[in-house]
């Protein structure tokens, strides 16, 4: 029988690469899905066939990942706790999607993933798996088997032949695709130490970044970003493009604690460059063009889609339906923001569009004609009618 193994070329995946053939002596077809992590994909296909794998697939995603998962969380404004841009989160969906396609494709019982028993990335798997084919069995060997640590995987790795990264080290979790880079684990795990920047990856210390501030324009249409200073990219590389110009002034570095889903906290720090440039410019681009009633719900909205993306509900009937509502809200965020970054900071400086409702001629304070300053008069007695009647009441009381 056949199994179809998320693979990454790590030392966990290939531990379990064998260790699945070792224990059910299973066919392994090894999975590497290419989301923008950044290594050398074909040496890793060919190290999933040397570790024993009976066939090896790289499959490049990043188009559909920022297409149709990154845009469509961009335009619900979806922010995990305040602060997390749900750079892993969203990826795992896709993924396991994915693994499903393969498996059906090649009639494999079942996928096996390398994510812990103690995480949210489990769930996002195996959530996907069950929404999009329940019939095909998870495999979690963290949950299963008796290696308890990364010194475990190596000396299993030792006994079974399998070739250790040569890589010194490294005492990080990190996760990496074209959105972000999130790191974990080691010193980080206790709070009152701060995080070390030699560990950023994708941007550059902010108090390394440039003495002078560099500006950028981004421009969407419907929500959706087109250009980069007036120039048209491919979704791809605008966020490569936006990676280099954010990473470079140090933005979208977070460092905080969050809330997981199975229930403790974790601390972790995030790199998101280009990803917190399109966030800030989006949201300057609604203030400007949609109305405060709408804006006001859609924050509510924004909400509860962060906590399905983050739960790894990508594929349910709530997420589809609240992408109806956002696209709706979408559809005059068509305009261009200017923002400045500077040593850590993106700060949208200005901003226009054909849908603005501002309009210069209605806030200022000379003569015009669609606002009558006596109309504020007969609005404020009626806005405030319920506060006279109480005051009224109280007086009433006050002189019985
Ligand atoms: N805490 C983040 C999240 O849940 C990042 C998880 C990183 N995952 C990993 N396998 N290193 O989305
Ligand atoms: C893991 O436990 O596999 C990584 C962290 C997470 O999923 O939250």
């Amino acid at each position: 029988e056949k199994v179809v193994l998320a693979y990454s070329g790590g030392l966990d995946t290939s531990v379990i690469l064998k260790w699945l053939e070792n224990t059910y002596d299973y066919d392994v077809i090894a999975v590497c899905v290419d989301v923008g992590q950044g290594e050398d994909l074909s040496a890793v296909k060919k190290k999933a066939l040397s570790t024993g794998a009976i066939k090896a697939y790289v499959v490049d995603v990043k188009e559909e990942f920022v297409t149709d998962y990154i845009y469509p969380t961009l335009k619900a404004s979806a922010i995990y706790e305040d602060d997390y841009l749900l750079g892993t989160s969203f990826a795992r969906p896709l993924i396991a999607k994915k693994l499903v396609e393969i498996a059906e494709k090649e009639g494999a019982v079942a996928i096996s993933h390398g994510a812990t028993g103690k995480g949210n990335d489990q769930v996002r798997f195996e959530a996907t798996i069950k929404a999009l084919n329940p019939l095909i069995k998870v495999i979690a060997p963290w949950r299963i088997w008796n290696l308890k640590s990364r010194e475990d995987c190596i000396d299993y790795a030792l006994q079974n032949n399998i070739p250790i990264p040569v890589t010194k080290k490294d005492i990080y979790s990190r996760d990496q695709n074209i959105w972000h880079l999130s790191h974990e684990g080691g010193n980080l795990e206790e709070p009152w130490n701060e995080h070390d920047q030699s560990i950023l990856k994708m941007t550059v210390a902010p108090e390394k970044a440039p003495d002078k501030p560099a500006f950028v324009e981004i421009q969407f249409e419907k929500g959706i970003p087109v250009a980069v200073d007036g120039i048209k990219y491919n979704p791809v590389d605008m966020i490569y493009k936006l990676n280099e110009i954010g990473g470079s002034h140090g933005v979208g570095i977070i460092d905080i604690v969050e809330n997981r889903l199975v229930g403790m906290k974790s601390r972790g720090v995030y790199e998101t460059p280009g990803g917190t440039i399109l966030f800030e410019a989006h949201k300057a681009l609604e203030k400007l063009t949609l109305d405060r009633s709408t804006l006001s719900f859609k924050k509510t909205i924004s909400e509860k889609y962060a906590q399905l993306v983050y739960d790894g509900l990508w594929f349910t009937p709530l997420k589809e339906a609240l992408d109806g509502f956002v696209d709706s809200t979408q559809e005059y965020v068509t305009g261009v923001v200017k923002l400045k970054l500077y040593k850590g900071s993106c700060s949208a400086v200005a901003s226009a569009s054909p849908y603005s409702l501002y309009n210069e001629a209605f806030v200022t304070f000379g003569e015009d004609d669609v606002y009558n300053q006596k109309d504020a008069e007969g609005f404020i007695n009626l806005f405030t009618l319920p506060l006279t009647i109480r005051a009224i009441m109280k007086l009433k009381e006050n002189s019985e």
